[in-house]
């Protein structure tokens, strides 16, 4: 039995949460490996609609196991209000588990992101204010509380009293904000502590369990290849890896065990934040397709970017990732394009490449080469076989899997779970 890794191909918000939605019904384990609550997967089913920030998508499969892997910085109000609001629409949440290995996102955290936000001024990086990147940051520093310190009160004081000392002094020093208190902060957690022990564990047993059942495993990535902190547009991108390869370090799985690798693209591309973008519509048409794609961010609520499909970036994206097949949502999005462009290449100063580069510098000064397909300008939200689609959504379906060189597996072309066209088998 396949385990297969959702992974998003752009710059985030591609529509993860939809598919992993659909594939988890025939799942056994669902897996968060990175990223935060500055994840915003949005699901639509017959339990109503959800906008989840860490749990899994798989929650509202009744068979599936959902697991925050220990690859998840994790927000304990944010998790507990999740869990809160599942439970009051009766979604059950006693198959939810939490990685004992998975770093805790710390009041610090969220108020030095603020803080290094405002001190980058015109450089700012556009974070989500999560506090995101500081977790992280302490992770790599040896800095971070982890949800299993959760469980001994000792221990967590220990690691509090060090660790809060050594922000106070970043906080009051550096930033001249007030210092946070030791005694409310680590009241704070045991009691978020004392709400969350019946769902923290090791959880890597519980994977391979399942692999020795045979059974169906996903895993959910968050956020996109772009924005990865080595591949994507460094600096502006997120701190954990959302590679196919960042799944085996966030979820506590071999490398082996991986079977299939699906990417995720939106039909065109979108981007939060700052950052290079080359194919950005800073037009009517980018307007039209924020506005009937409602293009704003899960999270944060902030207008996205809107632009033409990157091929050159999704090649690429293809490259890392190793993607066995994609899947393509909103489609339906540009029905009501009359002519469509692909970017195919990056043009400066008369010369073309077709890779992309490493430097944000570089992305910048590029423009890119497009391919221009026409549109099929007729509504394809209620259709469910690929060849019933407009000719011309066939040609620009066949047209984006020639040029990212992997065969697409199924095209999204409205929110629910039946707008769904299965192309291929994925597996
Ligand atoms: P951070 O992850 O909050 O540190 O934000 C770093 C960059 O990643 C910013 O440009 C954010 O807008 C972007 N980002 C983080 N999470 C997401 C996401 O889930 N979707 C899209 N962009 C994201």
């Amino acid at each position: 039995m396949p385990v297969i890794a959702v992974i998003g191909a752009q710059w985030g918000d591609e529509g993860k949460g939809k598919i992993v939605d659909l594939l988890a019904q025939k799942a056994a384990v669902v897996v968060r490996f990175s990223g935060g609550d500055n994840a915003g997967h949005t699901v639509i089913n017959p339990h109503g609609e959800f906008k989840l920030h860490l749990i899994p998508s798989g929650i509202f499969s009744p068979h599936a196991v959902c697991i925050i892997g220990n690859g998840v910085v994790i927000n304990p109000a944010v998790l507990i209000d999740e869990i809160e609001q599942l439970d009051k629409r009766s979604v059950d949440t006693t198959r939810l588990f939490i990685s004992d290995r998975a770093h805790l996102i710390m009041p610090y955290h969220v108020l030095l992101d603020g803080l290094e936000e405002q001190l980058r001024a015109g450089k700012a990086l556009g974070t989500t204010r999560k506090g995101i990147g500081p977790a992280f940051t302490d992770k790599a520093a040896r800095l971070g509380i982890r949800t299993g310190d959760l469980s001994d009160k000792e221990v967590l004081l220990e690691r509090l009293r060090f660790v809060i000392d050594y922000k106070n002094t970043i906080l009051t020093k550096i930033y001249g904000v007030s210092p946070l208190s030791l005694d409310e902060v680590y009241r704070q957690y045991c009691q978020y502590g004392k709400r969350l022990a019946p769902y923290i564990r090791e959880t890597t047993i519980m994977l391979e369990e399942a692999l020795n059942r045979d059974e169906v495993v996903l895993l959910e990535g968050a956020q996109g290849t772009l924005l990865d902190p080595d591949f994507g547009t460094y600096p502006y991108t997120t701190s954990s890896s959302p590679l196919a390869g960042g799944a085996c370090l966030g979820a506590g799985l071999n490398p082996t065990k991986i079977s299939r690798i699906l990417g995720v693209f939106k039909a065109y591309c979108t981007r939060v934040g700052s950052g290079p973008m080359p194919t950005e519509l800073k037009d009517e048409t980018g307007e039209l397709i924020r506005e009937l794609a409602h293009e704003y961010g899960t999270t944060t609520g902030r207008p996205r970017r809107c632009g033409w499909f990157d091929a050159v970036a999704a090649r690429f994206s293809t490259r890392i990732n190793g993607f066995t097949g994609a899947a393509i949502t909103r489609l339906d999005i540009l029905d009501a394009l009359p002519r469509l462009k692909i970017c195919v290449g990056y043009k400066l100063d008369g010369e073309t490449i077709e890779h992309f580069p490493g430097s944000v510098a570089a992305l910048d000064r590029y423009q890119p080469v497009y391919e221009e397909l026409p549109g099929w300008q007729t509504p394809i939200s209620n259709i469910q076989q690929y060849e019933q689609l407009p000719i011309e959504a066939r040609q620009y379906i066949a047209r984006l899997e020639e040029l990212i060189s992997c065969p697409v597996n199924l095209i999204s072309v409205g929110s629910s779970r039946e707008q769904t066209i299965f192309k291929t088998p994925i597996f």
